[in-house]
């Protein structure tokens, strides 16, 4: 059977996702998705008839919200091939990412690439890394090419977007991986737009880091993920309750990974409503998941390409994401036009502001897509685009 054939085909699960109304077109999964009912209904549960603290109780409910927080962590990692004690609950990748640039114990120079969202850029600056950033290729991916010419002994880390939130370009991580360890450098690999559209394999990526946030995978916000194979040798980041072994005013001793990231009282429902977005993930299968809004990129790009107005940005394997900009219209006109038709999509500078520089523009409209999505959404978008030609032309 050839692999094409194995993959299951999505069914029709907008009925699982009280957000999503009769006739809107939520085109912006990639800035936050929509969640299932089994999400809300765990975080309601978690939060209602069975909440209780974790960690410290000596009561039979706190004994089993701990074990269901623990559980949570076990299924999460294996989501993401990982062992248990290498993930660390956070409260999102912009958390995640903070912690790996203050606490690292060499902040020498990071390399970042052109298209990192903020929140892989200014973390580095503020923890006083030397940042230096690898180009582009012409359509928009991080150009591996350019980053082994860049690569130095002096590079303690590399920083990349495993996809881009921007223009959807996915990144071949084991290469990156092989450049960043060629010259002894650690590779953070930014998740957050690969997780919940691509399979993910920590184990086989050979990255050190991976962080993503629950929010954008379907879970909660407030919580996300910071894997690291390394985790041991980085010291504690915040101190406080939980992450200690024992506190005396003369000495402090600390807990070993990941207890030891997790100061104070955790984010317990939220991590119970990510073990749930993680269990319906599976039910459909990741890679259903995968070639479902691949067809509809291809679907919109082909749609978009046929419009003289419309520039397309991204490569053409560009996953789950699309961003194009029309002739003489700011893409917050565009924005506000495709609300009035019922469509949702996210116009502005997508917190990649020096990619936007690169780009030569301001801003760029952007359609992202989730399991959710359909031909129909695509369909709302290109008519939507149409009035816009219509008002402005
Ligand atoms: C690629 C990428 N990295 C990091 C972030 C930051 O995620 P959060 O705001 O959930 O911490 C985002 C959010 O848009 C993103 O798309």
């Amino acid at each position: 059977m050839s692999i094409k054939a194995a993959v299951r085909t999505l069914p029709d699960v907008r009925a699982d996702f009280p957000g999503l109304t009769t006739d809107w077109h939520y085109l912006d999964t990639a800035a936050t998705a929509q969640k299932p009912q089994a999400v809300i209904d765990a975080t309601v549960k978690a939060m209602g008839r069975d909440y209780a603290t974790v960690h410290r109780g000596v009561y039979a409910r706190s004994a089993d919200m701990t074990l269901a927080y623990e559980a949570a962590r076990r299924r999460i990692a294996a989501f993401i091939g990982a062992r248990e004690d290498d993930v660390t609950f956070v409260r999102g990748a912009t958390e995640a990412i903070n912690l790996v640039a203050y606490s690292h114990p060499r902040k020498g120079r990071v390399l970042l690439s052109m298209l990192e969202h903020h929140s892989n850029i200014v973390p580095w600056q503020l923890a006083g890394w030397q940042v230096d950033v690898c180009p582009l290729t012409e359509d928009g991916s991080i150009d591996l090419v350019a980053a082994e010419k860049l690569l130095t002994p002096e590079h303690e880390m590399v920083a990349f977007a495993h996809v881009s939130n921007v223009l959807g370009s996915p990144l071949d991580v084991a290469r990156a991986a092989e450049l960043a360890h060629r010259v002894g450098a650690e590779l953070l690999i930014d998740g957050c737009q690969a997780v919940p559209r691509l399979p993910v394999d920590v184990g086989a990526l050979d990255c050190n880091y991976y962080v993503f946030s629950g929010h954008k995978l379907y879970g909660p916000t407030g919580i996300g993920v910071l894997w690291s194979n390394k985790l041991d040798a980085l010291p504690p980041w915040q101190g406080g309750g939980s992450m200690i072994d024992r506190v005396t005013f003369e000495k402090t001793s600390y807990a070993p990974a990941p207890t030891r990231f997790e100061a104070g009282t955790p984010a317990i429902v939220e991590a119970l409503g990510l073990a749930a977005a993680v269990e319906y993930i599976a039910q459909h299968g990741i890679e259903a998941i995968r070639a479902h809004e691949c067809a509809l990129v291809a679907s919109l790009r082909e749609q978009l390409a046929r419009k003289n107005s419309i520039t397309l940005f991204g490569p053409e394997n560009s996953a789950g994401i699309v961003s194009f900009a029309m002739a003489g219209v700011h893409p917050h006109d565009i924005g506000t036009i495709l609300d009035e038709n019922g469509v949702a999509i996210r116009a502005g500078h997508h917190c990649a502001q020096p990619l936007m520089e690169h780009l030569g523009v301001p801003a760029t409209a952007r359609a992202s897509f989730g399991l959710y999505s359909n031909q129909d959404d695509v369909t709302a978008l290109i008519e939507g685009l149409a009035r816009v030609e219509r008002i402005f032309g």
